[in-house]
């Protein structure tokens, strides 16, 4: 029996959907806590690419029950059109779960994502414009529409009512936008109903029975633990809790159900979007890992900016999570490098920082201090077993584990699934 979370240590795209597809094996419920379709999950199985927004990574395992929990916010039509693409690729979507208290991103909410951003000119934030931070907003701000609401015709009217009555002004008075009609988006909403119907249950008692009776529960962490709304590089964040902490919320159970909490690190890191980012190497060197490494993103198809490995951050969400353990990836893109270097403190304004600084100015002006390793200069994506990798490679691995504090327990080196190596 075990729940495990499984989050992302840097910006994201740390290849965390891979690693939840190779936990996936032995599980039974694999659940997303947080965030939407804003999330881009690769998973290659045998000569198949699986590229996943919404739904949990596990959906790929017929042993798995996927879902999708209260934290997240469900644009209905990527739902929908992510059920019938697998379905026509053979992989049954029937076990799906939802929650009936996630809420629903409407049509307004990716609009105003979208003004929004152009609005802040400079300042803007690089969201992926799929309408999630104004779904939170509407959340919190107790105005959401909720997967519940789906299903009682009226209800549903008239809380639209009334939010398109605000939004409409938002967007006219503010923006300059055409106001928008009330009736398409009922009739629209309302269509989704019938055929989301079956999946909708109290996700928060079916993980909870799992968990009491004795099941394998995965927690699937999207985006990671620099963009979590509380924890990460604020403003430059999504709006979600994606940190371990958010597991709790996002689903309904207490921390003591957890057992492991693993954090997935790319052997380098990058980030999409804007931001600070302290190692990011604006140079051929960044360029290369962009190339080698295929950064650019699942769900908005924007180059990766891409920087050497951070160990003022990881230690951050080490202890941000409590980790119980990390899963390096990626580290075949590192093979191609001379010599490899690793963040271990940044100077910035006098002082040397060993803490990620939780003051914006401080990280702005972050000038990292670097450790510097040999490369191993040969192609390791063809190996299988951990004893197999050049002694440079093992070196790095140990090195990552040192400066973290929590072992190292898987490593991938490579898309497919068979590249990863376990360590025992
Ligand atoms: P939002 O989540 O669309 O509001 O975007 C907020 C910030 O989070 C932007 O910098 C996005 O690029 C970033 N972001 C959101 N989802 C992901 C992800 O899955 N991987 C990497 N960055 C993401």
């Amino acid at each position: 029996m075990s729940a495990t979370i499984v989050v992302g240590t840097q910006w994201g795209d740390e290849g965390k959907g891979k690693v939840i597809d190779v936990l996936s094996e032995g599980a039974d419920v694999v659940v997303r806590y947080q965030g939407g379709n804003n999330a881009g999950h690769t998973i290659v199985v045998g000569a198949e690419r699986f590229a996943l927004t919404l739904i949990p990574s596990g959906v790929l395992y017929p042993n798995v029950t996927p879902v999708i929990g209260n934290g997240c916010v469900v644009d209905p039509a990527v739902l929908l059109g992510e059920m019938a693409t697998l379905s026509e690729r053979g992989i049954d979507p029937s076990r799906l779960r939802l929650s009936g208290n996630a809420h629903l991103i409407m049509p307004y909410h990716r609009k105003l994502d979208a003004v929004m951003e152009r609005f802040l000119g400079r300042q803007q934030i690089g969201t992926t414009k799929r309408g999630i931070g104004p779904a939170y907003t509407d959340k919190y701000s107790r105005q959401g529409i909720r997967v519940q609401d789906l299903f009682d015709p009226k209800i549903f009217r008239s809380k639209l009512e009334v939010a398109l009555k605000e939004k409409n002004k938002i967007l006219t008075k503010i923006y300059n936008q055409m106001p928008m009609d009330l009736d398409p988006i009922c009739d629209e909403y309302l269509e989704y109903a019938d055929r989301l119907h079956e999946h909708v249950t109290d996700t928060s008692l079916l993980v909870w029975e799992a968990i009491r009776d004795g099941e394998t529960v995965l927690f699937e962490g999207a985006q990671a633990t620099l963009l979590d709304i509380d924890h990460g590089t604020y403003p430059f964040v999504t709006s979600s809790n994606p940190t371990a902490g958010g597991v709790g919320p996002g689903v309904g159970i207490g921390p003591t159900a957890i057992d492991r909490v693993v954090g997935v690190a790319k052997a380098y890191i990058s980030r999409v979007g804007s931001g600070p980012f302290p190692t990011e190497l604006d140079n051929p060197i960044g360029e290369k890992m962009v190339e080698i490494g295929g950064e650019f993103g699942t769900v908005t198809g924007r180059r990766r900016r891409c920087g050497w490995l951070d160990g003022v951050a990881l230690r951050y969400a080490v202890r941000i999570n409590g980790l119980t353990e990390i899963a390096l990836t990626k580290l075949d893109v590192l093979s191609h490098f001379e010599t490899l270097r690793v963040a271990t403190a940044y100077d910035s304004l006098d002082h040397r920082h060993t803490e990620f600084p939780r003051q914006q100015r401080v990280l702005y002006n972050c000038h990292p201090v670097y450790d510097d390793l040999p490369g191993w200069n040969t192609d390791i994506s063809g190996v299988t077993d951990y004893r197999d990798l050049p002694k440079q490679a093992q070196q790095y691995v140990e090195y990552v584990e040192e400066l973290a504090g929590v072992p190292v327990t898987m490593v991938s080196v490579g898309p497919s699934r068979a590249a990863t190596l376990v360590r025992g």
